[in-house]
């Protein structure tokens, strides 16, 4: 096998060196302008790509950053991360990741309690979970269009769009909350979609409403962790969701790209 694939000691506690220097901070990086023809080969590459990658980012850890919902990542994530990578585990298949599905499914188990669901699965971000839930709810419960506030996320729209559904944006109040009175009487063919932590301003719609359309799904993509935490009844109401997404690369933690979708299986 190519040397390459078998992982290189040196290479990699290299790599783990250059993390862990002061690089000068740097607002651009120089690459070539057009695709060279051949690789500078895996050693040269870290070391070329290192005062650019590394001085060049944005320290989420840093009190400036501390507005984002991007967090920064614990160590442990990092080395997980770099287990996976070299590892390539494609949840899908049984015969590509016999263990890893379990550890999915088992991790699941911990957390959809919290949630009042059942089940789930992992995804490469709140994006496609809010496409899934919005996919589940168009083949279960038969929805033609998906209601939420202006505030949601971009990706509801879009999934709707997608999902070839009609998508009606309902008005938020100043703190940035779905207005609850103007919500359609009739939802008997309609996704409302809650969302609990809202990208502008951390706004949490009102989850009561939930329950009140023939599927309720809950964008929990920011706030979904409060659930784990002391402060679980910001989102009382949350578990009467049909289904909930949450981004473990923003309050769990996790590196890009890891989220969770949640169903309520009927
Ligand atoms: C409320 C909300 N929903 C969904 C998303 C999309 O999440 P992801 O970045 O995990 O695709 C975001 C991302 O910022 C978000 O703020």
């Amino acid at each position: 096998m190519d040397r390459d694939f078998l992982g290189d000691r040196k290479g990699l506690l290299h790599a783990i060196e250059l993390l862990g220097r002061d690089h000068e901070a740097v607002d651009s990086i120089a690459l070539p302008i057009m695709l060279p023809e051949k690789g500078f080969g895996p050693h040269a590459t870290l070391e070329y790509l290192a005062a650019g990658i590394l001085g060049g980012a944005a320290r989420l850890g840093a009190a400036t950053s501390f507005a984002h919902m991007d967090p920064p990542t614990p160590w442990i994530t990092w080395a997980t991360t770099l287990w996976n990578a070299a590892l390539n585990q494609n949840l899908l298949h049984p015969a590509t990741a016999p263990v890893a599905r379990m550890v999915e499914q088992r991790v699941m188990e911990w957390l959809a309690p919290a949630f009042g669901m059942t089940g789930g699965h992992m995804t490469p971000g709140s994006t496609l979970a809010n496409l899934t839930a919005l996919w589940a709810a168009r083949e279960c419960a038969h929805i033609e269009e998906v209601v939420a506030s202006e505030e949601a996320h971009l990706s509801i729209r879009k999934a709707a769009h997608i999902l070839g559904l009609r998508f009606r944006g309902l008005p938020a109040d100043r703190h940035g909350k779905l207005v609850g009175e103007s919500l359609p009487h009739d939802l008997t063919r309609a996704a409302l979609v809650l969302t609990a932590g809202t990208t502008g301003a951390g706004a949490i719609d009102p989850l009561d409403l939930a329950g009140r359309a023939a599927w309720t799904h809950v964008d929990a993509a920011w706030a979904g962790p409060l659930r784990l935490s002391s402060y679980a009844d910001r989102l009382t109401g949350i578990d009467r969701a049909d289904s909930v997404s949450v981004s473990a690369h923003k309050w769990l933690f996790q590196p890009k790209e890891s989220a969770l979708i949640r169903m309520a299986l009927t």
